[in-house]
């Protein structure tokens, strides 16, 4: 693909004074508007990756903007050291929005992660009574939860673990998908067990979507047990998949839910962790929080994105444009295309390398015919455009995709 003299001077200065910690297309953005985003050279395309599914309102969306603006110009950081007049109306909205008694602002989705295993963790000692310091928190095997030290202690990707020994212990990872193996642990260990957290659909590992009922499932067992259902609702909440959250797919409300990424639609990072009273009121003054953590900007911000969500109707686009999506990919016939899945408008197309071609060739190639996408785990491509794309346009990307796998082969 042709990267224009202006383009790679940007491209030299973030490998020159950048850390090397993303492998980029070379595609350098400098502008986006809704389903779109424009090259330094002007050239458009179709963003389908949204930032990881943190830009499902569309880029720039005004009413956010306006949001984000006009608080910019009254009042943006004041610190939890004193209220403000922006956190308590937000939980008051998120509070009538999900249904949770009290939320926890933070930025990052593994800062929000971190605050759910935290309150596990507290919870698991005040009110389930386990012992001091020997509390477990069961997770899953493919999980992505962000990159701290605690987080990648769970991870079983050794590009996002090796070499950050030693690991935090008082964790243990099971097989994704496997009910019979979370029933096994909670059978051996369960009165030491705090929390069971799970991703309802694992994006990071390429959109692995698990067997209906699983959610269901282990929620069920975790109830048996007395242990908490954590779900890492970052990538799939907020409409992604077709429901405000992913497991309404099946009716379960989990106690904790993490939450990121588009809960501020792409403007700024904003992530929260949602709880009932019996969980939330275990954090006392001083034990846990963090400077920006729902500061007014934050506040106004994530307000307006979770506003736009249910006006524009995203969970039930997201819903009826994904089907169409997986449709019209599953007729693609082509040695490139091994298995097409997903939910909503978060999906995957899993690539079988040809001709010395892999994802990464693919994913050129859509970029020169002006779509954005990137593999995930070098032969998986996900698919997941903003939730305010119409069916027009993705259409016209879907030609964009099947046209460059054709030309490819
Ligand atoms: C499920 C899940 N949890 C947590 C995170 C971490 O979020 P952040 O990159 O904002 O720290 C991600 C990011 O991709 C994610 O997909």
């Amino acid at each position: 693909m042709l990267i224009t003299e202006k383009a790679q001077r940007f491209i030299e200065q973030e490998d020159k004074y950048g850390a090397h910690n993303y492998h980029p297309l070379p595609v350098v953005l400098s502008k986006g508007k809704g389903v779109y985003v424009w090259d330094v050279d002007g050239k458009k395309y179709f963003d389908f990756l949204s930032a990881y599914s943190a830009v499902n309102q569309g880029h720039c969306h005004p009413k956010i903007v306006k949001a984000l603006t006009d608080q910019a110009e009254t009042l943006c950081l004041t610190s939890r050291a004193f209220y403000n007049d922006c956190l308590g109306p937000y939980e008051e909205f998120v509070h009538n929005y999900f249904g949770y008694d009290k939320m926890l602002p933070m930025n990052s989705g593994a800062e929000a992660v971190e605050t759910g295993l935290k309150l596990t963790r507290k919870w698991g000692y005040l009110k389930k009574g386990i012992p001091e310091n020997e509390a477990i928190i069961v997770a899953c095997e493919g999980n992505f939860h962000g990159r701290t030290i605690t987080i990648v202690s769970i991870s079983t990707d050794d590009d996002a673990r090796a070499d950050y020994g030693p690991y935090t212990p008082g964790i243990e990872v099971i097989p994704y998908n496997d009910v019979d193996a979370v029933q096994k642990i909670f059978e051996e260990k369960g009165d030491k067990i705090a929390g069971l957290l799970v991703e309802p659909i694992q994006g990071e590992a390429g959109v692995f979507v698990p067997d209906e009922g699983y959610l269901k499932a282990c929620y069920d067992l975790c109830k048996k047990h007395n242990i908490l259902f954590v779900a890492d609702e970052v990538q799939t909440g907020i409409a992604r998949t077709g429901k405000l959250l992913c497991c309404d797919h099946e009716s379960v409300r989990p106690d904790i839910v993490i939450l990121g990424k588009a809960i501020s639609g792409g403007v700024m990072p904003v992530s929260a962790v949602l709880a009932d009273d019996e969980i939330m009121m275990t954090i006392r003054p001083g034990q846990h929080g963090s400077t920006f953590g729902g500061f007014p900007l934050a506040c106004k911000v994530a307000t307006t994105a979770l506003e736009v969500v249910k006006e524009e109707n995203l969970a039930e686009k997201a819903e009826r444009l994904g089907k169409i999506f997986r449709e019209e990919m599953l007729k693609i016939d082509s040695p490139f295309v091994k298995l097409v899945r997903g939910k909503g408008l978060l999906n995957a197309i899993v690539i079988e390398p040809h001709n010395g071609k892999e994802a990464w060739d693919v994913c050129l190639k859509m970029a020169e015919n002006g779509l954005l996408a990137k593999p995930t785990h070098q032969h998986i491509i996900r698919f997941a455009p903003p939730l305010i794309i119409t069916e027009e346009e993705l259409r016209e990307a879907m030609e964009i995709i099947k046209e460059s796998i054709k030309t490819l082969e």
